[in-house]
């Protein structure tokens, strides 16, 4: 069996989760559950960011101890996952044992080695970012990437080489073209290495930061949050405590990760690997942002939308489909309830609710619920069914969610039309069961294939309506390749009409 490991960035626990949060574990969740009906293994990591300055401080501002304060906030990511179905394997806090055991065994293979060197730093530090910036890199003292304030620092820290493994990575991601996606974040990478790469400083004295990883070669120091947490991806895994995990998942196929934090994964992190003499993962994906207003939405900014409240009035089937269809996966959109409501309006009820809806009331009432006999696919649908499986094939290969979207919808529209095309009202009256029979079996094919593929994005609505349809297997036993064989839809079985899958919002 083919594995497929796929990973999310682990989260900040300084704050609640936000819509960009819930959109990237919604896009792995939706590529986990193809690559489940595809048949692989797959293995869902997600998380928790537990350390450094920026959860102390948001721990110092509730009056909690760090510790107190991040049994309080992680929970809040596992509710959310939990209500919008997200389907992953295993969720790892850096806090944990398995975790910190990891990011140390690390830090000492890369002392020992003598790519870990101490120094005297000064320079100017971005806690929102946790990132260093040497004077060379500012011409004022705010932060490059998010234009707050920086802070002022002197202190002796530990560093990393980064800069001898400089010309390995330009070869390396100039010979994996797959490796940085979409193209143009590759290009922006290549471009960012082309001049010298600063050292990365990977500790904080104590006497400042007591909140991290201990050192485990100088017990003044706590590790860098980012080294820390990049290490995740293998601790998951079994790095150094279970091989046979280890070799069955590694290398990752696919870190899903925001734009913002691209370089620390796509410069970083297989910098890191190579040290340790691990094979870089297979991909570094990294998606865009949501915005709201004039910028992108984060916590710190606080122009942020709570997903809760959105799943709470209008589904999480409905949200987990718009932000899946409404901006391509890698640009950047503006997120506003009006979009999303009229995507659940024209999309979800009119388009696919009533193909539903129209077509198991059509076979309720011309045939008593109950599938007709197998019948070949009519001409006007045959062509798009024939295409189908490869156009999605390679949209999800390009972790192109709207194009798959787009491609089924063409499906669904051809439906419509079909059965406005046929006058099934007109084949009834005159008594064309024939003609009726042929025209139920094709929908009820294209209804079993349109509920597979929606099932990706919608796992709740597809499951009731996999029920509804009275389809002998469960979805364990779906396979994506069903899609692609005609006349799986047992004559004889006695469908449930039901209710409007989505109602519309007025
Ligand atoms: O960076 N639009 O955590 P974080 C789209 N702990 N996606 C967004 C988004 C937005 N407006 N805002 C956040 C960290 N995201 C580190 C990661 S990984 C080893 C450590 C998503 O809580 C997106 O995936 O700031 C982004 O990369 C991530 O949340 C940042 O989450
Ligand atoms: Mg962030």
């Amino acid at each position: 069996m083919d594995k497929f490991y796929i990973t999310t960035p682990l989260y900040y626990v300084n704050a609640s989760p936000h819509i960009g949060h819930s959109y990237t574990n919604i896009a792995a969740d939706c590529l986990s559950r193809f690559m489940r009906l595809k048949g692989k293994e797959v293995y869902f990591l997600t998380g928790t960011d537990e350390h450094g300055q920026k959860i102390f401080r948001a721990a110092q501002q509730e009056g909690l101890s760090p510790e107190e304060f991040v049994e309080r906030v992680a929970p809040r990511f596992v509710d959310l996952w939990g209500r919008l179905s997200i389907s992953y394997n295993d969720f790892l806090r850096t806090t944990q044992d398995r975790h910190k055991k990891t990011v140390q065994y690390v830090l000492s293979i890369l002392y020992d080695k003598g790519d870990i060197y101490l120094a005297e730093y000064s320079g100017w530090y971005c806690t929102p970012c946790e990132t260093f910036w040497t004077p060379t890199q500012l011409s004022s003292p705010v932060c490059p990437d998010c234009k707050r304030p920086l802070e002022e620092l002197k202190e002796k820290n530990y560093f990393f080489h980064l800069e001898k493994y400089r010309p390995w990575l330009i070869n390396f991601i100039k010979n994996h073209n797959g490796f940085i996606k979409p193209v143009i974040r590759r290009n922006e990478i290549l471009k960012f290495l082309e001049t010298p790469l600063t050292d990365l400083c990977i500790s904080r004295p104590r006497a400042r930061l007591e909140w991290g990883i201990p050192l485990p070669f100088d017990a003044d120091y706590v590790t860098y949050v980012w080294f820390d947490a990049l290490i995740n991806y293998i601790s998951a895994v079994g790095y150094w405590y279970d091989e046979k995990k280890f070799g069955r998942f590694w290398p990752a196929d696919v870190h899903l990760v925001g734009k913002d934090i691209l370089r620390q994964h796509a410069v970083y992190w297989p910098i890191m690997l190579r040290a340790i003499g691990i094979e870089p993962p297979k991909t570094v994906f990294a998606h865009g942002w949501w915005m709201l207003g004039e910028g992108k939405m984060s916590k710190s900014k606080g122009n942020i939308v709570d997903p809760l409240e959105l799943v709470a009035t209008y589904g999480e089937d409905a949200y987990r489909y718009f932000l899946l269809r409404e901006i391509p996966f890698g640009q950047d959109g503006n997120f506003s309830e009006s979009a999303l409501i009229s995507r659940i309006n024209s999309d979800l009820a009119n388009d696919l609710g009533n193909l539903y809806f129209r077509t198991l009331g059509m076979l309720e009432k011309y045939f008593s619920g109950e599938i007709p006999a197998v019948y070949p696919p009519e001409r006007i649908l045959e062509e798009k069914l024939k295409k189908l499986p490869e156009e999605l094939d390679g949209a999800i290969e390009e972790l192109n969610f709207q194009q798959i979207l787009i491609s089924l919808w063409e499906l669904i529209n051809l439906a419509n039309k079909f059965i406005e095309d046929s006058r099934p009202w007109e084949l009834a009256r005159t008594k064309q069961k024939d003609r009726l029979s042929c025209f139920m079996y094709n929908l009820m094919e294209v209804l079993r294939i349109v509920t597979i593929c929606i099932y990706p994005f919608m796992p709740n609505c597809a499951q009731r309506l996999w029920k509804q349809l009275r389809q002998g297997r469960g979805w364990g036993e779906v396979n994506f390749a069903d899609i692609s064989q005609w006349g799986l839809s047992p004559p004889g079985t006695k469908i449930e009409k039901g209710q409007p899958i989505f109602p519309r919002i007025m």
